[in-house]
C-alpha cells in the first residue's frame, strides 16, 4: 500500500500541476515572408495571447514547446522555445516537436509567401524607367499548419485546438473552420478593430467544441488574455483527466 506521504503528493501534485506527464505544442506570433532581404509580408500579431497559453501550461507542469515567429515578448518561464521566420519553418518547427498530446495554433501565420523571394534588394530604378510603375508580387499559398497537424495519421495530438481571429459572423465563420482544417475545438474571437484586440491585453472568446453532428459553443466573458489562457488550460487540463491517455 502507498505511504501516506506518496499519497498526499500525488494529491497535491494533481491540483498544483494537472498537467503533469502532458506533453503540449503552442504556436503563437505572426511569420514573416521575405520579398527580398530587407523587405517582408506579415500579419498583425503581439503574440500575447500565444505565449500566455504556452506560460499557463508550463504552469500547470506540462511539457510545452513554444514555436513562435518573432515578437517582442520575453520566454516564458519553462517552456521550451523555438524562433522561426516564415510558415515553413513554423510547420517544420512544429513537425519537430511530434508527438505532443495537445497542439494549440494560436499564431496569425501568413496565408501567402512571395513565391521567389529575391535573393538581392529590389532595385525601385530596376523596376522601370517609367516612375510609379506598380511592382507586381507573385503570391502562393503556404501551409496551413493547423490542418497539417489535425490530420489523421500516427503522430496527430490528441486534441487540436485552432483559432478563429474573424470580424464578422464570429461563430459561424469559426464552426465553418472547425470543419475546414479538422481540429478538435477552436477558439472564436472578434479581432474587429473596435474590439482592440490586436495587441490588446484584452479578449473575449467563445470556445467551440467538436461534439457529434452539433458543435458545443462556450461563450466567455471579457477578460485579459492571460485569463484566456488560464481557463483554456483548465478546459484542457479537464478534458485530458476525463479521457487519460
Ligand atoms: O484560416 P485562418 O487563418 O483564419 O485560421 C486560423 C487558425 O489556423 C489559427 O489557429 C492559425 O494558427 C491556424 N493557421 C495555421 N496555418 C495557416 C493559417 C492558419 O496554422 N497557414
Amino acid at each position: 500500500m502507498a505511504e501516506p506521504d506518496a499519497i498526499l503528493a500525488a494529491i497535491e501534485s494533481h491540483f498544483s500541476a494537472p498537467l503533469a506527464g502532458l506533453r503540449a505544442l503552442v504556436t503563437s506570433g505572426p511569420t514573416i515572408e521575405a520579398i527580398d532581404p530587407v523587405r517582408y509580408i506579415t500579419n498583425r500579431s503581439s503574440g500575447k495571447q500565444g505565449h500566455a497559453i504556452a506560460a499557463a501550461f508550463a504552469r500547470r507542469g506540462a511539457g510545452v514547446t513554444l514555436v513562435s515567429g518573432p515578437v517582442a515578448l520575453a520566454d516564458p518561464a519553462g517552456v521550451e522555445v523555438v524562433r522561426v521566420e516564415s510558415a515553413e519553418q513554423m510547420l517544420a518547427a512544429c513537425r519537430a516537436a511530434l508527438p505532443v498530446d495537445v497542439a494549440v495554433c494560436t499564431a496569425a501565420v501568413a496565408d501567402w509567401r512571395v513565391k521567389e523571394a529575391s535573393p538581392e534588394k529590389i532595385k525601385k530604378e530596376a523596376q522601370s524607367t517609367r516612375r510609379n510603375r506598380p511592382l507586381t508580387l507573385e503570391l502562393v499559398q503556404n501551409p496551413d499548419i493547423l490542418a497539417a497537424l489535425s490530420a489523421p495519421g500516427r503522430e496527430r495530438p490528441r486534441l487540436v485546438v485552432g483559432f478563429a481571429a474573424e470580424t464578422i459572423d464570429v461563430l459561424d465563420n469559426a464552426r465553418a473552420k472547425l470543419g475546414q482544417k479538422g481540429c478538435d475545438w477552436i477558439v472564436a474571437n472578434d479581432v474587429s478593430a473596435e474590439g482592440g484586440v490586436i495587441g490588446g491585453e484584452m479578449n473575449q472568446v467563445h470556445l467551440i467544441r467538436r461534439n457529434g453532428a452539433e458543435p458545443r459553443v462556450e461563450d466567455w466573458p471579457r477578460m485579459t488574455k492571460a485569463a484566456v489562457a488560464e481557463r483554456l488550460a483548465e478546459r484542457i487540463a479537464e478534458a485530458v483527466s476525463a479521457a487519460p491517455p
